[in-house]
This record gives structure tokens, C-alpha cells and sequence, in this order.
């Protein structure tokens, strides 16, 4: 196992809370990692000022100054490579990526998305979580490949739904678990327990997973 910190970069095009709960980790000495970037498709992120305050170089690219999807997504991994990043953090990164920009990425980039995935791919989860009646919610953490939302979860948080939850209470609800998960995965990571076991499963100290890990208490269980 590799002591030197994993070298890290991060996308966001919001507020950027569960960048602030990687950061708060890694200051308590509990996430192994170096910050190298943080990149956004939103010049006024709130991601970027956190990472800014955090002293962690940030860049802004903007969508409407290429003539393609595929032209941006090509010259944003351009960047992200030139950073020195060795893993890929996307928290809430709004942006379906090109298929072939990302492919040299895959098994070195996850993200986390507000739902118990397979379920709920893409937009407004909690609202269809909602609407379907479920009993739980939840957030998962999953390598990144071309289908949208589709690749390997690696771990998952779990929450009731509550009667009289509304769309804001819930999504308010689970992002502090959010913010517990996301860190907690990438802990793993850089300790090198975790990886992808390509093309299609997560390996836990070097044994394949057949379902994600799940967080409990704070730490991640089988
Ligand atoms: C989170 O709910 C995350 O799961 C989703 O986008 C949201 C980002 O929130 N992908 P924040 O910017 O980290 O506060």
C-alpha cells in the first residue's frame, strides 16, 4: 500500500457541500488524500470559493465556449490529467459526460448520486422516490462509466421515508448522509481497498463484491 496521498481532483457545479465534507475529512486526518483541483462548469459554483478557501487550485470551463459536448469533455479531462489527479471526484457534477472523453477514466472516477441506484437514474430522485411510495431512500457512490449512472456502486447509504416527508425534507435529510458516505468511500479508495474489478464488479480488499457496501453508523459495512 502506496503512503504517499492520493492525488485527488473534484467536479461540482453547485453549492458544493459534499466537497466541503471531503475537505472537513481530510482535515481531521481522516481521508488520505491531496486536493490538486477542483473544477466546475459554473463560474459561480459554490464549489469553487469553498475549494478557494481551502487553498485548492480551482478552474471554471464553460460549456457555451465549445462547439461540443465531446469538445468540452475532451479538453475538461485535459485539464484534469494536467492537475496530476489520480482519481476523480465528481459531487454533484450536473453534466452528462461523452462516452470516449471518459473511457481512459473508468475504474479512476466515481460519483455520488442521490439515489438507491439501480433505482432512480438521472434527475429529481427524490420527488420520484416519493411519488412511487417507497419506504427508504438513499445515496449511492458508483465508478464512473459511459451509461449515465449505470456504472459499479461501490456503497450505499439507506434513510427512511417518513410520512409527511416532502421533496426538500428528504433531499435535506439524506445529504447528511451524503456527506458521511462520500468521504467514507473515498477513504477506501485511497487506502487501496477499493477498486474496480473491470468490466463490471467492486473489489474489497482484493475480494469481488456481490453487493454494495452499506453505510452504518457512519462506517461502511458489508
Ligand atoms: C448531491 O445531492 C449529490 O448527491 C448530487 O448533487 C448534490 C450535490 O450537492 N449528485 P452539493 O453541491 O454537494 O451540496
Amino acid at each position: 500500500m502506496s503512503t504517499a496521498p492520493l492525488r485527488v481532483a473534484v467536479l461540482a457545479s453547485g453549492r458544493g457541500s459534499n466537497l466541503q465534507a471531503l475537505i472537513a475529512a481530510r482535515d481531521a486526518g481522516e481521508l488520505p488524500v491531496d486536493f490538486v483541483a477542483v473544477g466546475s462548469d459554473k463560474a459561480r459554483a459554490g464549489a469553487l470559493q469553498l475549494a478557494q478557501d481551502a487553498g485548492i487550485p480551482t478552474f471554471t470551463l464553460d460549456p457555451k465556449a465549445f462547439a461540443s459536448r465531446r469538445d468540452y469533455d475532451f479538453e475538461l479531462f485535459r485539464r484534469l490529467e494536467a492537475s496530476g489527479a489520480q482519481l476523480l471526484v465528481l459531487a454533484g457534477f450536473m453534466r452528462i459526460i461523452d462516452g470516449d472523453a471518459l473511457t481512459p477514466w473508468v475504474g479512476r472516477m466515481i460519483n455520488i448520486h442521490p439515489s438507491l441506484l439501480p433505482k432512480y437514474r438521472g434527475l429529481h430522485t427524490h420527488r420520484r422516490a416519493l411519488e412511487a411510495g417507497d419506504a427508504e431512500h438513499g445515496a449511492s457512490v458508483h465508478y464512473v462509466t459511459a451509461e449515465l449512472d449505470g456504472g459499479p456502486v461501490i456503497a450505499q447509504a439507506r434513510i427512511g421515508i417518513r410520512p409527511g416527508d416532502d421533496e426538500p425534507m428528504l433531499a435535506q435529510r439524506l445529504l447528511g448522509f451524503e456527506h458521511q458516505l462520500l468521504p467514507a468511500v473515498l477513504r477506501l479508495i485511497a487506502e487501496g481497498r477499493v477498486a474496480l474489478l473491470p468490466p463490471d464488479r467492486v473489489a474489497l480488499d482484493g475480494q469481488p463484491q456481490r453487493e454494495p457496501l452499506q453505510l452504518r453508523e457512519g462506517k461502511l459495512v458489508d
